[in-house]
């Protein structure tokens, strides 16, 4: 099976990241969307893993070959665990880079036969993030057109309630 993963924090998924799930799934005959638990990720992620999962699997209900999993540990731990052969990351804009370079280095150095392949991102969200999507909410901004209307709802209850 031609399967590919798409790994990633999602605090929450953004339509930036539904883009490029949408185009991995176009080019793989699977796709699973790994969400790490990334507990020291910037002070702890705002939404618990079991909400970031349930808010792709919803976003992504359309896509047949799409499934969505949460994941602790190595990725390329994970990646052997399922049986994919590559690791399907997006990018932005060139400040990215760097940080993707090393990870897929890393990646490499532990597990040769696992690829890291980057998926550009549109122009649209080329400057898109959960953390700008998070202070936009925070600040009472509206991120609508940014993340899935589920998400908009949760962020605001969820910075409503921290207020
Ligand atoms: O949403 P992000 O921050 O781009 O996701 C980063 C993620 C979760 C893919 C990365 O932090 C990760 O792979 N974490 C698992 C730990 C690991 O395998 N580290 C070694 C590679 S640096």
């Amino acid at each position: 099976m031609n399967r590919a993963m798409c790994p990633g924090t999602f605090d929450p998924v953004t339509n930036g990241h539904l883009d490029v799930i949408e185009r991995a799934s176009m080019l793989f005959g699977e796709v699973v969307v790994a969400v790490a638990l990334s507990p020291d990720k910037g002070g702890g992620p705002l939404f618990g893993v079991e909400e970031r999962v349930a808010f792709i699997e919803e976003a992504v209900s359309g896509l047949s070959n799409v499934t969505v999993q949460p994941f602790d540990g190595l990725l390329v731990e994970c990646a052997q665990e399922i049986d994919a052969k590559v690791i399907i990351k997006g990018l932005r804009a060139v400040t990215d880079f760097e940080r993707e370079f090393q990870m897929a280095q890393l990646n490499y150095r532990l597990d040769k036969t696992v690829e890291t392949m980057f998926i550009m991102s549109i122009p649209e969200y080329a400057y898109l993030s959960s953390s700008a999507v998070k202070e936009i909410a925070r600040h009472g901004g509206s991120v609508k057109g940014l993340v899935p209307d589920a998400v908009c709802e949760a962020l605001a209850a969820r910075l409503h309630q921290a207020r």
